[in-house]
């Protein structure tokens, strides 16, 4: 996506870059003897080592250059553009620098950091090419990062009231639901909500804590559609295990990490991955007459968006760690250079 679609941005570092590394390594070649490049001393080592400095200055003005956007200093895609293949040529202008040598303790330490610097910085590209592509194809429930455990808290919600419609009140000995008047306070304090109307059946929540969210309507519409005529034709069996397998299973999974005491590792989880969870609601099914279809897919339904939330989340970690653990590394980059080019200014 970052080559294939802009690649008229990436001409020109690209030219840059090769005529750098293809002119600095002829220059220092040509000045060494019997064949063997000069070494780091050396005009075309120093000229060479200068400029994969000043590129390295500049890799690391990417970071301030994020927070100071508000400043017109170049349109971001060009510096990443310059970042991405200046960034890769500063490897081989390295290696020029130093005729092709790695020295002593030190500077094998500086050479190893630099690829561990550039390894990362590919990495990161190709995650920040890949990932977001994953997750469009595969987590079409992707929602806002930070709303995440809003939106999952409202699925538990629109659950408890589905349930109530559909199965009638929780029946006693199927497990206690949690109290979420704590977790629904601080969603209304954060969301503009008007009542919900069927509160009164619902299990842990009173009518004056009930909301709606309209973004949160688009998602499930099925689940609004039981009525009566489902009640009806399921049995008391049916009823009694499908609450009870809500209470003590789903709901602790939909609200993990939202809900203390509610919390139920992934691990451990029946239902911690796609493939547990598609397995055990077919258990789940079978135990249930075929009455009880359309409910136990539509909760199945919920469990799966909230596991492509977990993978959102992954997803959104990966993405962080890894600039930081790039911005890191960078950083001691950066010191051990002015260490070196303190030492060789000595040295000189
Ligand atoms: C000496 C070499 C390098 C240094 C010192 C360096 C340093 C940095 C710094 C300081 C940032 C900003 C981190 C932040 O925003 O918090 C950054 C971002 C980044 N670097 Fe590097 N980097 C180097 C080489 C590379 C290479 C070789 C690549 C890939 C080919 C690369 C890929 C990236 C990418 C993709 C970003 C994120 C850009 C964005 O989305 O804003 N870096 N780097």
């Amino acid at each position: 996506m970052l080559l294939a679609r802009k690649m008229h941005l990436h001409y020109g570092p690209i030219a840059l870059a090769s005529i750098l590394i293809l002119g600095g390594g002829l220059w220092q070649y040509s000045l060494g003897t019997k064949g063997s490049p000069a070494t780091g001393s050396s005009l075309a080592g120093l000229v060479v080592g200068s400029i994969a400095a000043g590129i390295i200055l500049f890799e690391l003005l990417l970071w301030p250059r994020k927070r100071l956007r508000k400043y017109k200093l170049g349109r971001t895609k060009f510096w990443v553009a310059y970042h991405l293949w200046l960034g890769l040529a500063c490897g081989p202008l390295a290696f020029i620098h130093s005729g092709f040598r790695f020295g002593g303790t030190f500077t094998t330490v500086l050479m190893a950091l630099l690829v561990l610097v550039l390894t990362s910085g590919v990495f990161g590209w190709v995650m920040q090419v890949f990932i977001p592509r994953w997750m469009l194809g595969n987590l079409p429930q992707e929602t806002i990062p930070s709303q995440i455990d809003d939106v999952s808290l409202l699925s538990a919600l629109e659950n408890r009231q589905m349930l109530t419609v559909a199965l009638g009140p929780k029946p006693p000995n199927t497990g206690k639901l949690v109290a979420l008047e704590d977790q629904l306070s601080a969603l209304k304090s954060g969301l503009s909500v008007p009542s919900m109307g069927n509160a009164d059946a619902m299990p842990g929540l009173d009518k004056s804590n009930a909301i709606v969210v309209g973004a949160r309507q688009r998602r499930d519409p099925q689940r609004a559609s039981f009525g009566q005529d489902l009640a009806d034709d399921l049995n008391g069996a049916d009823r009694i295990e499908i609450w009870k397998q809500y209470t003590l299973v789903i709901e602790p999974f939909l609200l993990k990490n939202i809900v203390p005491n509610s919390t139920r590792s992934t691990s451990r989880s029946p239902i911690g991955n796609l493939q547990r969870t598609q397995e055990w609601f077919k258990n789940l099914q079978a135990s249930c007459s075929d009455s009880a279809f359309p409910i136990l897919m539509a909760l199945q339904s919920t469990v799966e968006e909230r596991l492509q939330f977990d993978a959102q989340r992954m997803a959104h970690a990966w993405l962080h760690r890894w600039i930081a653990f790039h911005a890191g590394i960078s950083v001691m980059l950066g010191v051990l250079l002015i260490v070196h080019i303190i030492q060789s200014l000595r040295y000189m």
